[in-house]
């Protein structure tokens, strides 16, 4: 049964590791991240943004699978499925579909309706036993080829939000979703810090898990952040093990197009990518 990532998000924060959210855009990745938990008995976030919704024929389609895999993968581990970067009407959507959190992106609104919004949110999941994510400071990235520098979030509005009841907030600290540009300043450790300060045990979640350096996840991870996300890296494992396969004529041998051969490499590769963050987050055995 998937499960609120309240429990398994305040027992990180306490126990000083983060549990990971992976991105899933498909079967095999779903397969892939639920099977990695599961042999690491380590809790799990699968992370869904509004356009893989979408590409996934809808939040009940991905409901449906989720919930098949748990039982017939037989997933004892705590398992939460998440909309990613959501619109309010997102979250209602999620929410009435099943999911069992959902991240409530208010960080372009001015703080005032993102309070507002986030207020209106809160009481809903509340009644419905989810967890809610909000944000604050806009997180950097990739738009029509230009690489937008994340921002970093001002620490009172952080604590406004937080003391509104969310269960994880996430907060703008100079990272980006996708690769890290070369020029890249790194993380802002001391705004990290100083949001931690003012909101105390909320657990903090850390966006763009591409590409950051492992020194810089655990300083983070000692400085409150509970939760990671990791998006483009599976999606590179996967890319490349599927073209080695291909390069090296594979999908021409016997019946190597079968798609169950085919997308096989890249599956393995997601599992390697999970298994290595979860490693790194210290989620190992946690569940
Ligand atoms: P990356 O794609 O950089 O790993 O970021 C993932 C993310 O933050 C999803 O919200």
């Amino acid at each position: 049964m998937l499960v609120s990532a309240k429990e398994m998000l305040t027992k990180a924060k306490e126990g000083h590791y983060a549990v990971g959210q992976f991105n899933i855009n498909n079967l095999e990745w779903t397969k892939a991240v639920l099977l990695t938990a599961e042999e690491l008995k380590s809790p799990v976030i699968l992370g869904v943004s509004e356009g893989a919704g979408k590409y996934m024929c809808g939040y009940k389609t991905v409901v449906g699978m989720v919930n098949g895999m748990l039982e017939s993968l037989k997933i004892t581990v705590p398992v939460a499925l998440h909309l990613d970067h959501g619109s309010y009407d997102g979250c209602l959507a999620c929410i009435d579909a099943g999911f069992s959190s959902v991240m409530f992106d208010g960080s372009h609104y001015s703080i005032e309706e993102n309070i507002a919004k986030t207020t209106e949110l809160i009481k809903i999941t509340r009644e419905k036993g989810m967890s809610l994510e909000a944000e604050v400071g806009s997180i950097g990235g990739e738009e029509d080829g230009v690489i937008g520098m994340g921002e970093c979030a001002d620490p009172d509005e952080c604590k406004m939000i937080a003391d509104l009841g969310v269960t994880m907030l996430a907060a703008g600290i100079g990272n980006i979703h996708g690769k890290y540009p070369e020029n890249w300043a790194g993380l802002s450790f001391e705004t990290l810090d100083a949001i931690q300060k003012k909101t105390g045990a909320m657990p903090l979640v850390l966006h763009g898990g591409t590409g950051i350096p492992a020194d810089m996840i655990k300083k983070a991870i000692s400085l409150g952040v509970s939760k990671i996300n990791v998006n483009t890296e599976c999606q590179l494992s996967f890319a490349a093990a599927t073209r080695k396969y291909i390069e090296e004529g594979k999908d021409l041998v016997g019946k190597g197009f079968d798609p169950r051969k085919l997308l096989a490499p890249g599956f393995e590769a997601i599992k390697a990518t999970v298994k290595e963050k979860m490693e790194l987050f210290g989620s190992v055995g946690k569940a």
